[in-house]
């Protein structure tokens, strides 16, 4: 079943609070992820505890039709999430955490890996349990994370391939103001077949147009 939770957040919730991240971090974020609120959720750094639930909720055949395939094994989160703190340490990649209100551990995750040596130019992807789509989750945690490579990380572009099948990713992305850039032909290998992509792209000035809209 999934959790009600509210589907819109307001503006000035994720920027207070990345406002405060910020300072909390002084823009830091290789030696340790802020921790982000918005209404419902926050979004942490991953901890090693959260490898039971990361595996029981994002290995199921939903969740995983159109992505690359995730570690199949407890040990194999635990080196997935061992691997991402590294990794943030080298200012590469960041991987956080999406826990709802009320849980303590990890029920999906939103990664941003740069692009570019500087990480102007960055890609995101997401993964959230089945009980928790349409919970609105997603929209508030997306929120949180485009502002924080925006602001934190100092991204001025940020990039997410969706399979073309994949209804439900395309239609995330559409609703938070994503621009579709185009066709990726044949460019995502997955169960033997190689799948078309749409790019979908963020640039800070897009979250303004669809802010104005939002308001
Ligand atoms: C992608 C994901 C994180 C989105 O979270 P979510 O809670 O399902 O997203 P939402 O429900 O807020 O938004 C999805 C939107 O797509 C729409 N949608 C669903 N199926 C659709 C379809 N076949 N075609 C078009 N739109 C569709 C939904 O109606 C919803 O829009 P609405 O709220 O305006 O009705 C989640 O579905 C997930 O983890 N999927 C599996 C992993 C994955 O595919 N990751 C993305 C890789 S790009």
């Amino acid at each position: 079943m999934a959790t009600h939770i509210p589907t819109r957040v307001t503006y000035e919730l994720p920027r207070a609070a990345i406002a405060s991240a910020t300072r909390a971090v002084s823009s830091n974020w290789k030696e340790a992820l802020p921790v982000l609120k918005a209404e419902g959720i926050t979004l942490r750094e991953l901890r090693v505890s959260d490898a039971a639930s990361l595996l029981a909720l994002l290995t199921t055949d939903e969740v995983t039709r159109f992505i690359s395939p995730p570690p199949t094994t407890l040990e194999g989160f635990e080196r997935f999430i061992r691997w991402a703190h590294r990794e943030r340490e080298a200012g590469r990649y960041i991987c956080f955490a999406i826990v709802p209100d009320g849980y303590d551990t990890a029920v999906g995750l939103f990664q941003v890996r740069q692009l570019d040596p500087l990480f102007g130019t960055a890609e995101w992807g997401f993964a959230l349990g089945e009980a928790f789509w349409g919970s609105g989750l997603f929209v508030s945690g997306a929120e949180l994370v485009i502002e924080f490579a925006f602001e934190c990380i100092g991204a001025h572009r940020l990039e997410a391939r969706a399979a073309v099948d994949n209804g439900r990713g395309n239609g995330a992305l559409r609703k938070i103001g994503a621009v579709q850039e185009g066709i990726l032909r044949k460019s995502f290998l997955r169960n033997g077949r190689y799948l078309d992509q749409s790019l979908w792209a963020i640039l800070p000035e897009d979250r303004w147009r669809s802010k104005a809209v939002w308001g």
